[in-house]
């Protein structure tokens, strides 16, 4: 048997099908180009693949989706144009720029990096994937994807979405969130890859991914250029797959956030360092949710003296990785007091400066409707 053959057999195994089921998966980067040169999505980080700008689409591309992204991309861009600007840029300018994209250590790693990036580079993002990988925020899956679009390096890029199409062309049933079968893919891809046209291979896998081969039981089979090869709808199962085994479910948490109001004015802070929304800004909360006596007794414990409220606000719901806050609020007017110390009152204008995260989102719509410019 050679080196090649058994390679093969070990990603099936891994993949729990026979070895012969992906064979015909040879045919797939031919089927795949051909369908891309007329369906490739239109996306500005594809007409002009600057390293800079596809790492930092892909950073803003993790955990987002490609229309959420795009006008967060130019702007981003506009503001902070080269490696050097980046790794230079204030935090509060750099959180206020990624401010609703969420998951904002994203934004801080993309500045570490660049930093690394013109210490150690000079200022140029490296092409393989390996010196890639040493950067802050750059897994496995970015590092390919830079690598093959930016420089043409053959590199797998692995995500969900391929993970996703590739179960169902193999027809496995094995679990996609194993460490295992995702280097199994990694390798898959690789033998499958063509040298003069990687990064388009990587990104037609992910058009296919997000626009035909879609999750939660939805495939446009009759539209996919890879079809005839898709062993999973060969054995109609192909909208069971992936297959992945459940998560642990996230913790939730109920918090009460308070709107306290003076002279056109809203008290908020900047988080800790450390943790959950890291640096950003917060009005004032309490864990669990507090009954409108509980949140008169709060407020005294603060040194303010309500005016005017309470008002209930919400319910709210925001989603994190590994928990959810369920929110309820009060809105109080309160008379004139300083802000305890680490607080601040902030105008309309001084609000619109602060990055405040969209898990907030709903008590900020609110008080955008009562404080004036
Ligand atoms: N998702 C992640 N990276 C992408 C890219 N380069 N093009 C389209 N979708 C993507």
């Amino acid at each position: 048997m050679n080196s090649a053959s058994c390679n093969e057999e070990r990603i099936a195994a891994r993949l729990n099908v026979p070895a012969d089921r992906l064979q015909p998966l040879g045919a797939v980067p031919a089927l795949l180009l051909a369908w891309y040169d007329g369906h490739a999505r239109v996306l500005p980080w594809r007409s002009e693949p600057t390293a800079y700008r596809v790492w930092v689409s892909e950073i803003m591309l993790q955990q987002t989706r490609v229309e959420a992204v795009l006008p967060y991309f130019e702007r981003f861009l506009a503001a902070l144009p080269t490696v050097q600007a980046l790794a230079g840029v204030e935090e509060a300018r750099l959180l206020k720029l990624w401010e609703g994209l969420g998951y904002y250590s994203r934004a801080r790693n993309l500045k570490r990096a660049a930093q690394v990036v013109v210490e150690r580079f000079g200022g140029e993002l490296p092409g393989a994937p390996e010196r890639l990988l040493e950067l802050p925020g750059i897994g496995p899956y970015t590092a390919g994807a830079i690598a093959s679009i930016a420089y043409g390096v053959p590199a797998p890029a692995v995500d969900g979405n391929v993970l996703r199409v590739f179960a169902r062309l193999a027809a496995s049933g094995a679990d996609v969130g194993e460490p295992a079968l995702r280097r199994a893919m990694e390798a898959l891809v690789l033998r499958l890859i063509p040298v003069d046209r990687p990064g388009d291979f990587n990104q037609a896998l992910m058009d296919l991914g997000a626009t035909i081969c879609l999750p939660h039981g939805t495939p446009r089979c009759q539209d996919c250029p890879l079809a005839s090869l898709c062993h999973g709808r060969a054995l109609g199962v192909a909208q069971e797959l992936p297959v992945k085994a459940a998560k642990t479910p996230r913790r939730v948490e109920a918090l009460t956030v308070y709107l306290i109001v003076n002279h056109n004015r809203l008290l908020l802070r900047q988080r800790d360092s450390k943790g959950l929304l890291a640096g950003l800004m917060e009005f004032p909360n309490a864990p669990g949710w507090q009954s409108e006596e509980e949140a008169a007794a709060q407020l005294a414990h603060w040194n303010f003296v309500p005016l005017n409220g309470p008002k209930a606000l919400g319910p709210a719901k925001h989603v994190f990785t590994h928990v959810e806050w369920h929110m309820r609020g009060y809105q109080f007017t309160v008379g004139d007091a300083p802000a305890p110390e680490g607080w601040l009152w902030a105008d309309r204008q001084r609000l619109e400066e602060l990055a405040v995260p969209s898990a907030f989102a709903a008590f900020l719509s609110q008080a955008r409707t009562f404080l004036s410019d």
